[in-house]
């Protein structure tokens, strides 16, 4: 557990494409924009926090591979980069880290790798937001071991809705069995679109349903091709566009977020 206060923030979905990296970007910049120190772990060999940070992947920089597979050559210090924003910090990926996996399989203690390289590292930030492959692999569980909440983004589809329920049995497992310290922090719906009676059908069942209710962030992020277009340009959001409904939504979800305490709240 941290000495301090910062907030050790897990975004997972095992389910793909529901807006994870989306939000550890762009919610990890509206609340650097609010004066917070932040570090983005970017845990998915795809490596797109890395590169929707504007962080072009090298074999030459230290990345997060690096140090969960040698952790005695590598520093978390020698890893993390500064990005062109203020108050954001990033761990980068690599594309090797799909073989982490296979190559720790023997290891002791290999679920808490990432805990170990960033544990001198984490009291200098406010929020710590770490990006999740979709998979439950070693990876996932590897950050699960270290954080303290878990952000979920539920895209507003039925499918997406109806894996819920799989995805928090997860979390109370891990809570079991590896960190009794970790809680679901909220579900923030994505790719709400009101025109539709789908869309406005599985907000409408988030915000009502007694297991979800409590968790379910009020402000639901809105289809907007903002988003999209800025992770394209290695920028968040909020610092492409000031005024679109992608950066309105951000700011808005980093208000509640800052405002919520995943522990208070029980299944
Ligand atoms: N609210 C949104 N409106 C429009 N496009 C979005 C929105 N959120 C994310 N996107 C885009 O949709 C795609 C999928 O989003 P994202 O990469 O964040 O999902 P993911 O859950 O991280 O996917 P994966 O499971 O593959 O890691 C990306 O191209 C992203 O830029
Ligand atoms: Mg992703």
């Amino acid at each position: 557990m941290p000495a301090n206060n910062t907030r050790l923030m897990a975004v997972a979905n095992e389910k793909g494409g529901v807006g994870k990296t989306a939000m550890v970007v762009n919610l990890g910049a509206a609340m650097a924009i609010t004066g917070k120190k932040v570090l983005i772990v970017d845990m998915d060999p795809q490596h797109n926090a890395t590169s929707g940070l504007g962080v072009k992947v090298s074999d030459d920089m230290v990345n997060v591979y690096n140090l969960i597979s040698e952790p005695a050559d590598h520093s978390s210090l020698d890893a993390i980069v500064e990005t062109s924003w203020e108050n954001i910090h990033l761990l980068p990926s690599h594309p090797d880290l799909s073989g982490a996996e296979v190559e720790l399989v023997e290891e002791d203690g290999r679920e808490n790798r990432l805990k170990e390289a960033v544990a001198d590292v984490i009291n200098n930030y406010d929020f710590v937001i770490i990006d999740t492959p979709p998979s439950l692999s070693l990876l996932t569980i590897n950050v699960f071991a270290l954080a303290r909440e878990v952000l979920v983004p539920c895209q507003t589809h039925p499918y997406a809705y109806g894996a819920l329920e799989a995805l928090f049995d997860t979390i109370e497992a891990v809570k079991e069995d590896i960190n009794p310290d970790i809680a679901v922090a909220g579900i923030v719906p994505t790719f709400f679109d009101g025109r539709t009676r789908v869309g406005r059908d599985i907000l409408d069942r988030l915000q009502s349903d007694k297991r979800y209710r409590d968790y379910t962030f009020a402000t639901p992020i809105r289809v907007n091709t903002d988003i999209a277009a800025s992770s394209d340009a290695g920028k968040p959001v909020v610092f492409y566009k000031k005024s679109c409904n992608g950066t309105h939504d951000y700011m808005a979800v980093a208000a509640e977020l800052a405002r919520r305490d995943g522990k208070k709240k029980k299944k």
